[in-house]
């Protein structure tokens, strides 16, 4: 990624009345970036079990019917594969410092995760071409890794998904790196609070629209906005299925099962809502240049309440 504009001061100026309806809340400063080099595709060992999609694009996914029930058998496959996941992440975030390229966070997580005798479930999937989705600044989410080299100041979302012995689990957090302003922070920390909250209300029986009330409502307390295009998606031996998990105010149907797993992925903005797909065919952005920020867990809803699938030890 190329830098556009240096430290470039973005205020939300909404049309005539800007001048005078210029947000209380300004955007903060951020350095914005572009679609930079990628690198060639790593190479995944022959003992690892791979994915369908590895061997065929567009291989069959589950996208129809109801929400799978999980037995204790998958549960115990899903727990396994989201504690890695949530392994993997902290030691990433733990390395992204300035100064390191978005490549060497996906070299860092491809070998962490061959090294688990895991397969990284982005690289490959619709095409994708690396192991990790790395997300700084305005770009949103699906972000590729590339050779831009971190800032002073940047934001970056790490979204880890791996496939261990057959299901996937899915965890993303967004690090700050070096010194990031006020609006920065506020902005990381919400979007952490705003899932966080949101956990609180799953349970068997429960409405899923609940979670898109919780966390729409949250983030207007903070005068902040979610994109609505980015949705959370059940997961198992699939990477996305049943249900989709909407992050804004809705009504959809949907209840959630004791033995369910799916994630909740919310994208918290400090501009619009709007994103565009950049022509590499993954980098969403934001329109207007803001930033935002994401976190996602994996969670299982149990007899009691639900469980945080991908927390790290
Ligand atoms: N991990 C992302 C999610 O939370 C999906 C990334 S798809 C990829 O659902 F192909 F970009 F990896
Ligand atoms: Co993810
Ligand atoms: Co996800």
């Amino acid at each position: 990624m190329a830098l556009l504009t240096k430290y470039r001061n973005i205020w939300r100026l909404g049309g005539k009345r800007s001048f005078f309806s210029r947000k209380k809340f300004s955007l903060g400063t951020c350095n914005l970036v572009e679609p930079g080099n990628v690198s060639p595709e790593r190479s995944v060992p022959d003992h690892i079990v791979k994915p369908d999609y590895y061997h065929v694009l567009n291989s069959p996914k589950r996208s129809e019917g109801w929400p799978e029930i999980k037995d204790e058998v998958q549960i115990q496959g899903m727990r396994e594969s989201c504690k890695l996941a949530a392994n993997v992440l902290k030691k990433a975030c733990a390395i992204t410092k300035v100064g390191i390229s978005t490549d060497d966070i996906d070299v860092f997580v491809h070998d962490e995760i061959v090294k688990a005798n895991a397969y990284p479930s982005p690289l490959r999937y619709l095409g994708f071409p690396k192991s990790v989705c790395t997300s700084v600044n305005n770009v949103a989410c699906h972000g590729i890794p590339d050779d831009r080299k971190l800032m002073d100041g940047d934001i970056i979302n790490i979204d880890i998904t791996v496939y261990y012995n057959g299901f996937h689990g899915d965890c993303s957090r967004t690090v700050l790196v070096g010194n990031v302003d006020e609006r920065g922070r506020f902005l990381v920390q919400s979007t952490e609070e705003s899932l966080n909250e949101s956990i609180l209300l799953c349970g068997p029986g429960q409405a899923l629209c609940v979670i898109g009330k919780s966390i729409s409502l949250f983030a207007k307390s903070k005068k902040l906005n979610v994109m609505p295009a980015f949705v959370g998606h059940g997961i198992g031996s699939y990477f996305h299925g049943p249900p989709d998990v909407l992050h804004f105010h809705n009504n959809y149907p949907g209840t959630m099962r004791t033995g369910m797993t799916f994630t909740i992925e919310p994208i918290l903005t400090l501009g619009d809502v709007d994103a565009e797909i950049l022509d590499d065919g993954w980098t969403a952005v934001s329109v207007d240049n803001a930033r935002s920020a994401q976190f996602e867990h994996t969670i299982l809803i149990t007899e009691g309440g639900c469980e945080v699938l991908t927390l790290p030890d």
